[in-house]
């Protein structure tokens, strides 16, 4: 069963406006990973509200940091938050999928970490506090907004509401199935029936009488799943991170570690996946024989089973309890 981004979504434990109070999640398990790289260019390819860029830069000395977000919004609280870090960073408007084109940049522009090469990738999927918080940018399931749900509304088109209101029902069910919601097709039959659906508040308060009585009461709101699908699909965010982890594992020099932390089990599953087929190669020949195929091994997996965060941070810190951390180190290093 896919688990949602509960603790994340579960938006009734939090304070709805523009407070940014945001604590960046496994900050400590984090930093020991990229701190065992050798020195080089990092690349946070999350950089949101800017909280792992400067425990990173505060953390690792002489460390530089490449910070990629495609939310301008996202980047201007970043760029505030590591003013004072002058020089040791750049920050960039981009998808993961720039990710390549974004260091070419750099390397054009002088700034020396780029030249020594990228000893880090860094992403924090999902969506930050900001985002959420903003009841303008359509995530929120408890503060009312319109079905925008893009993570930077400047650089594409397709809203929440255009899939909402535009889908077929075969299509929503599909959709909904795709995030393991067990009411999919309940719920696409109240969404089709009740078109057009302006508002979050409209699609949660409709999903949630659109399900079972029981299921309506639970700690995590009955819409949660239908919000995830949605928002995947508006960021096209499965095609983000596969993209993200090919450029990743050609990018990063040996010895230099890719780091993931994900909030759901269908992200966490393709960052398992990706990894350990890097490090056999992809090789399927039994071990009792040894390899035969040729395969040729990227590194190792540093993470056996994904890290979870501590329990004090998970008590203290609500948006930490859904995360799972992996991390990956390309061979070669010493
Ligand atoms: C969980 S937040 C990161 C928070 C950050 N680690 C911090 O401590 O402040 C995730 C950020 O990644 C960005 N993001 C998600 N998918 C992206 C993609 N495909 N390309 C670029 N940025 C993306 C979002 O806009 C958001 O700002």
């Amino acid at each position: 069963m896919e688990t949602p981004e509960d603790e994340r979504l579960d938006v009734t434990k939090e304070p709805v406006g523009l407070s940014f109070t945001h604590s960046p999640v496994m900050v400590e398990e984090v930093l020991s990973y990229i701190s065992s790289a050798p020195l080089g260019l990092v690349v946070d390819v999350t950089v949101g509200l800017g909280g792992h860029s400067s425990a990173i830069l505060e953390s690792i000395e002489g460390s530089q940091i490449l910070g990629m977000d495609r939310d301008l919004r996202a980047l201007e609280i970043a760029e505030g938050r590591l003013a004072r870090f002058a020089g040791r960073y750049r920050l960039a408007l981009s998808r993961f999928s720039g990710l390549s084109a974004e260091i070419a940049k750099l390397e054009g522009e002088g700034f020396s970490a780029a030249e020594a090469g990228v000893s880090a990738v860094f992403a924090d999927l999902g969506v930050s506090s900001m985002q959420f918080d903003d009841p303008t940018r359509g995530f929120s399931i408890r503060a009312d907004g319109p079905l925008d749900m893009r993570m930077g509304p400047s650089g594409s088109s397709l809203t929440a509401s255009e899939i909402v209101n535009g889908a077929s029902f075969d299509e929503l069910v599909e959709l909904f199935y795709s995030q393991d919601e067990p009411h999919a097709k309940r719920i696409s039959e109240a969404i089709v029936r009740n078109r057009p659906i302006d508002t979050t508040a409209q699609l949660a308060g409709l999903v949630e009488k659109a399900v079972p009585f029981h299921f309506r009461k639970g700690h995590i709101h009955p819409a949660t799943r239908i919000f995830q699908a949605l928002r995947i699909v508006v960021n096209d965010e499965e095609k983000e991170l596969d993209s993200l982890l090919s450029q990743a594992l050609d990018l990063v020099m040996p010895g230099g570690v890719i780091v993931v932390l994900s909030y759901h089990s269908g992200e966490d599953r393709v960052v398992k996946d990706r990894f350990l087929e890097a490090s056999t190669g992809g090789c399927r020949c039994p071990k009792v024989l040894g390899c035969v195929c040729g395969a040729i091994s990227r590194g190792v997996v540093l993470t056996r089973g994904a890290k979870l965060p501590k329990k004090s941070e998970a008590e203290t810190n609500i948006r930490s309890r859904s995360a799972r951390l992996r991390a990956f180190q390309i061979t070669g290093g010493e």
